[in-house]
């Protein structure tokens, strides 16, 4: 860091502020980047990061303030300016073209051209080896990206954004949707980029990240900056970040309360995806929390979605309370009493053209009308408990659900489904890029869904979460069942030995 601390900065955003219908989602925030500096930005959902980097991508045009960018100052900047100026951004959002190859994916609206303006596929094809072999990426460059996986998917963005010659790398939540070992390959990336002297700017929630690869950490609270770190090392203190973050100290973390489990209440037999999948039995009791493990790629989703009719199965039968009940589709589960909260949330869980209100109550209140237990004129009440219980930073119920930051998306859907009131909860990775704060809260929800006597189903790829949360854990492998735990069986090197198969 002092190294390169010896040059000027390369980016430096003074006093920046952003307001929207009057409130400032940015209330001077100054902030700089070196060449070659991997400077992380933690915060709250909600704090301000994501429209900080909408300013620099040019994509919002900042209230006030500076930006000095290679020695010359704007007070605002247009896409096609910030992108003439080198710098890239890569989006949570899939925007890679289906259908096309991961080189053509790399070099679209970029191609290299020979003479009489031909397209130099060979060329193409040739730099893109040559990049993953630099890189160390195990990954076919004539493959269909569709039939990638999220993480390579992920890993082709990067080169994408590579291709383009980026002067400064902005990365948010770039592995939001990875599993442990791909978050690594991605950390390890983002190092080897910035060591060719491209300043990076890296966003996550998961601060075990920050602290491994942050040449800086600055922390934003509503805002505004609360503090910024130089050379933090592994040994700064995740405590101390996330005090920063919200402003007082967390105390308790995992928040289980030690209650009854009683009776089966969902049965599942004779599951089967395909005509030769494995067959897959298990059953989950009133109040407790059966967590699914596995590597992502195990087929722990898949076994859900069948088992709510997100997707088409081949056979099973489902008993809840002991009765059968048929379920071919959504709806049929959710008349069952299922809340099926999927991995996906933004795109499959919200309708962004809707207020906060809307979102909430769309599945639940049809169901309350129906019961006529509910007062209709008191669901904007009861909502409005729950957005404050989730912490959902929202002006009102009534915003429109697009306006709200991506972590905040999330926390609708969850307080969508405790809204509808549902008998089995299934939380699939319910954390992922949601704040620390909010994490608490969401286990405190957990845990007072179960003392009410309903059970929960969680898949989570976060092993200290799905360790302490769980009361039982089956393991997943190749799309079968290859281990239970339960209470004090319950470990990291347990689980791990039977999700890799290892004796
Ligand atoms: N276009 C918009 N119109 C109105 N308000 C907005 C708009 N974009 C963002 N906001 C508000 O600005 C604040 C900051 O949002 P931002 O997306 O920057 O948060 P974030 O720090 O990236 O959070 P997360 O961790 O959830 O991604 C939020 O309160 C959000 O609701
Ligand atoms: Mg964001």
């Amino acid at each position: 860091m002092e190294e390169k601390k010896k040059s000027e900065p390369i980016l430096e955003m003074t006093d920046i502020r952003k307001e929207f219908s009057g409130v400032y989602a940015l209330s001077g925030i100054t902030f700089d980047l070196f060449a070659g500096e991997i400077h992380c930005i933690v915060g709250e959902n909600g704090a301000g990061k994501s429209t900080l980097m909408k300013v620099l991508s040019g994509a919002y045009s900042p209230t006030g303030g500076s930006i000095r960018l290679f020695g010359e100052t704007y007070d605002a900047l247009t896409p096609t300016l910030s992108k003439a100026l080198g710098i890239h951004i890569i989006y949570q959002e899939n925007d890679l073209v289906p259908g096309m190859n991961v080189v053509e994916n790399i070099f679209v609206g970029n191609e290299i051209a020979g003479p009489f303006g031909l397209i130099r596929f060979d060329e193409m094809l040739a730099r893109t080896e040559r990049q993953l072999k630099e890189l160390e990426l195990d990954l076919d460059p004539t493959c269909n990206v569709e039939r990638l996986s999220v993480a390579d998917q992920q890993f082709v963005k990067i080169l994408k954004a590579l291709s383009t010659e980026p002067k400064i790398l902005i990365m948010d939540e770039p592995t939001s949707m990875f599993n442990v070992r791909d978050a690594q390959k991605v950390l390890k990336l983002a190092q080897m980029v910035a060591r060719r002297g491209i300043g990076i700017i890296y966003i996550s929630h998961f601060l075990e990240e920050i602290r491994q690869i942050a040449d800086r950490i600055t922390v934003i609270r509503d805002g505004a900056v609360v503090n910024t770190y130089e050379n933090p090392g592994r040994d700064i203190e995740l405590t101390k970040l996330t005090c920063d973050m919200v402003g007082r100290p967390i105390e308790t973390f995992y928040q289980k309360e030690r209650h009854e489990i009683g009776e089966i209440m969902l049965e599942v037999r004779n599951l089967k995806l395909k005509k030769d999948s494995p067959r897959i039995d298990f059953h989950v009791r009133k109040g407790e929390i059966l967590g699914f493990s596995g590597m992502v790629g195990s087929g722990r989703t898949e076994i859900v979605r069948a088992l709510t009719g997100a997707d088409p199965k081949f056979s099973g039968e489902v008993y809840i309370h002991g009765r059968e009940v048929k379920i071919s589709n959504p709806r049929d589960s959710i008349q069952a009493g299922f809340a099926h909260i999927t991995e996906d949330r933004q795109r499959l869980g919200l309708m962004l053209g809707n207020s906060v209100l809307e979102n909430t109550t769309i599945v639940g209140l049809k169901e309350k009308i129906k019961g006529f237990f509910i007062n209709v004129k008191d669901h904007p009440r009861l909502v409005e408990g729950l957005i404050k219980n989730l912490r959902v930073k929202t002006p009102s119920i009534w915003t429109d659900a697009i306006f709200l930051s991506g972590g905040n998306q999330q926390k609708v859907v969850l307080a969508k489904w405790l809204f509808a009131d549902q008998e089995i909860y299934i939380f699939d990775e319910p954390t992922r890029g949601i704040d620390v704060n909010a994490k608490a809260e969401f286990y405190k929800q957990m845990s007072a869904l179960t003392k009410q006597g309903k059970c929960i189903i969680m898949i989570s790829s976060d092993m200290p979460e799905l360790i302490s949360m769980s009361d039982r854990i089956l393991v997943i492998r190749d799309g079968r069942i290859t281990g239970e735990l339960q209470d004090e069986q319950i470990s990291e090197q347990m689980i791990i030995k039977m999700a890799l198969g290892v004796k």
